[in-house]
C-alpha cells in the first residue's frame, strides 16, 4: 500500500449537505453557487451538493451545482428507496461526473429502532437500491450508516452485496463519532480483510466530531486503506460537526511520508474557502482553532516569536502562506484607478464579471474616500460580499439616529423598494433596536434577532466595521445578513437589510 510514491487520497466535501444541516448554516442557492465554486477551485474531488429529494430548494441547488461545476464529480444523496434514488439522478444528471450517494444503516441499534427492518431486509434493500441507482449512473456510492457500531460479518455481506449490485466507493460512516482512533484504524483493515471486494471499489471514511476524534479518526482510516475522506470546511456539520478538511489535508501535506498519502487539494486555497464559509453563513471559526483560527499562526510568547525569526521552523510545522493567509498588505489608495482595482481583485484570487467589478469599484472608491489605508482584507470583504449578494428587494436610502444616555433612541430610516421611497421612524431600547424596528415597519416583516456581531475587518481606528445580523422568521428559518461599513451604525442597517432581502430572496426561490 506505502509503495514508492504517494498515493492518492480523494477529498469529499459534505459542506454542502452534511455541513448545511448544522444550526445556522444554512446557505441559499447563491451562496451554495458561489461556495460550490470556490470548493471546485480548490481542487476537491467530490462535492455533495445536497439531499434532492428533501426539499424544492436543495432539488434546484444541486441541479444548479450539478450543471455549474465541470472540474469535480457532483454528488447528491438519497436514501436507499426508488423516489430518493429518482430524485438524486433527475438532480445530478446534467454533471460532468455525476454521482448518486445512497445510504441505509447497517448497526442493531439503527435497523432495530429507526428502520424497523430485519438484517435481511436492509441488505435487501441496499443491494436492490444500489443497483437501481448503478442502472441510472456509473458513479455510485453506497454508505452504511452507523458502519462503525455495526456487526462486522453482517456489515461485510452488505459491502459485498453492494459492490456486486454495482457500487463504485463504499463509504463507512462513523456516524455518532463514536471511535478511537487506533479503533477505527484496526476496523478498516478488519473490514477489507473480511470484505476483499472492497479492494476493487474506493473505501471511503467519514466521521463525526462528537469526541473531538473526527480528523484523528480520518487520517486512522487512511492509514487502514481508505481512498476516500468525507469531510467539511471548517468542521461544520451535525451536532460537534464533520471531520474538518483543512485539518486532514494539511496533516496529508505536512506528514506526506508518514501517511504516503497526499490530494490534490490547493492548499493555498483553503483560507478563502474558510472564510467565504464563515461569512456566508455568519458562523466564526474558533480562533484557537487549527489551520484557520485567528491564531493557528500566531505567535504570542516572546521566546517563540525570536525562534520564528531567526528560523520559522522552530515554531512553524507549515507556513502561512501554505494556507493561503497573505500579509495584510497596504494596496490601494483613492486614486487608484480601475485597471489595478481588477489586477488587485484577480491577484486575492477572486474573479467577478463586468457588472459586478463596477459595483466593488465604486464600493471600493467610497471606502477609499472615509478610510486612509485600504488593505487586502478591506477588498476581500468588500469583493466576497458583492459575489453572493442576493437581489436588492430593499436597499438603504439614508438613515437618522438619535441616541443617548438619558433619551430614547429613535431611527429614522428611509429604504427604496423599487422605484419607492419610504421612512419611518421607530424608537427603541438602544439605537440598533429603534433602527431594526423601522426597518420592519417599512418591509412589513417580522424581525426577531437571533444573533448580533461587530466586528472589525483589520486593525486601526479607521477599521471597517463588519456587522453580522441573524433574523429569524416566525417559521423559524434563520436569515443571515452582512454589512460593511466605517459607520458601525450604518453597518448594522446594511446588515439587517442584507438579511431581509435573503428572506425576501428565500420566498421567490420556493
Ligand atoms: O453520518 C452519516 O452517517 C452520514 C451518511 C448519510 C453518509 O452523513
Ligand atoms: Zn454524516
Amino acid at each position: 500500500m506505502m509503495g514508492g510514491g504517494a498515493r492518492m487520497v480523494r477529498i469529499f466535501d459534505t459542506t454542502l449537505r452534511d455541513g448545511e444541516q448544522s444550526p445556522g448554516c444554512s446557505m441559499n442557492l447563491k451562496e451554495k453557487i458561489e461556495m460550490a465554486r470556490q470548493l471546485e477551485r480548490m481542487k476537491v474531488d467530490v462535492i455533495e451538493a445536497g439531499f434532492a429529494i428533501s426539499s424544492q430548494g436543495d432539488f434546484v441547488s444541486v441541479k444548479t451545482i450539478a450543471e455549474t461545476l465541470k472540474d469535480c464529480t457532483v454528488a447528491s444523496l438519497a436514501r436507499a428507496n426508488e423516489k430518493d434514488i429518482d430524485r438524486a439522478w433527475e438532480a445530478v444528471k446534467g454533471a460532468a461526473d455525476p454521482r448518486i450517494h445512497l445510504f441505509i444503516a447497517t448497526s442493531p441499534l439503527h435497523m432495530e429502532y429507526k428502520l424497523q427492518m430485519k438484517p435481511d431486509e436492509v441488505y435487501e434493500k441496499a443491494v436492490a437500491m444500489t443497483a437501481r441507482a448503478a442502472r441510472y449512473c456509473g458513479n455510485v456510492e453506497f454508505s452504511a450508516e452507523d458502519s462503525t457500531r455495526s456487526d462486522m460479518a453482517f456489515l461485510a455481506r452488505v459491502i459485498e452485496g453492494v459492490i456486486a449490485a454495482g457500487a463504485t466507493t463504499v463509504n463507512l460512516p462513523d456516524t455518532v463519532g463514536y471511535s478511537m482512533p487506533d479503533e477505527h484504524y484496526r476496523f478498516f483493515v478488519k473490514i477489507r480483510e473480511l470484505a476483499p471486494s472492497l479492494e476493487k471499489v474506493a473505501i471511503s471514511s467519514h466521521c463525526h466530531n462528537d469526541l473531538g476524534l473526527a480528523a484523528a479518526n480520518s487520517l486512522a482510516a487512511i492509514m487502514g486503506g481508505a481512498t476516500q475522506v468525507e469531510c467539511t470546511v471548517n468542521g461544520i456539520g451535525e451536532r460537534a460537526g464533520n471531520a474538518a478538511m483543512e485539518e486532514i489535508v494539511m496533516a496529508l501535506h505536512t506528514r506526506k511520508a508518514y501517511y504516503g498519502a497526499e490530494t490534490r487539494i490547493a492548499t493555498s486555497e483553503i483560507a478563502r474557502s474558510s472564510g467565504l464559509l464563515s461569512r456566508i453563513t455568519g458562523v466564526k471559526v474558533q480562533p484557537n482553532k487549527a489551520i484557520v483560527g485567528e491564531n493557528a499562526f500566531a505567535h504570542e510568547a516572546g521566546i517563540h516569536q525570536h525562534g520564528v525569526l531567526v528560523n520559522r521552523e522552530t515554531y512553524e510545522i507549515m507556513t502561512p502562506e501554505s494556507v493561503g493567509l497573505v500579509k495584510n498588505s497596504l494596496v490601494l489608495g483613492k486614486h487608484s484607478g480601475k485597471h489595478a482595482f481588477r489586477d488587485r481583485v484577480k491577484a486575492l484570487g477572486y474573479e467577478l464579471d463586468d457588472s459586478e467589478l463596477e459595483i466593488a469599484f465604486a464600493k471600493f472608491k467610497a471606502l477609499a474616500d472615509r478610510k486612509k489605508t485600504v488593505y487586502d482584507r478591506d477588498i476581500e470583504a468588500l469583493v466576497a460580499k458583492e459575489s453572493v449578494q442576493v437581489p436588492k428587494a430593499y436597499r438603504l436610502e439614508s438613515f437618522v439616529i438619535n441616541s443617548g444616555s438619558r433619551i430614547t433612541s429613535t431611527a429614522v430610516i428611509r429604504l427604496i423598494h423599487g422605484d419607492r421611497s419610504i421612512e419611518r421612524v421607530s424608537r427603541g431600547e438602544g439605537p440598533i433596536d429603534a433602527a431594526f424596528k423601522a426597518i420592519e415597519k417599512i418591509t412589513g416583516r417580522r424581525i426577531s434577532l437571533d444573533d448580533y456581531q461587530l466586528g472589525a475587518v483589520t486593525e486601526g481606528e479607521d477599521a471597517q466595521g463588519d456587522a453580522l445580523v441573524k433574523l429569524r422568521t416566525e417559521g423559524g428559518e434563520v436569515f443571515s445578513g452582512r454589512g460593511l461599513s466605517t459607520d458601525v451604525m450604518e453597518a448594522s442597517i446594511h446588515a439587517c437589510i442584507n438579511a431581509v432581502n435573503k428572506m425576501i430572496y428565500a420566498e421567490r426561490e420556493l
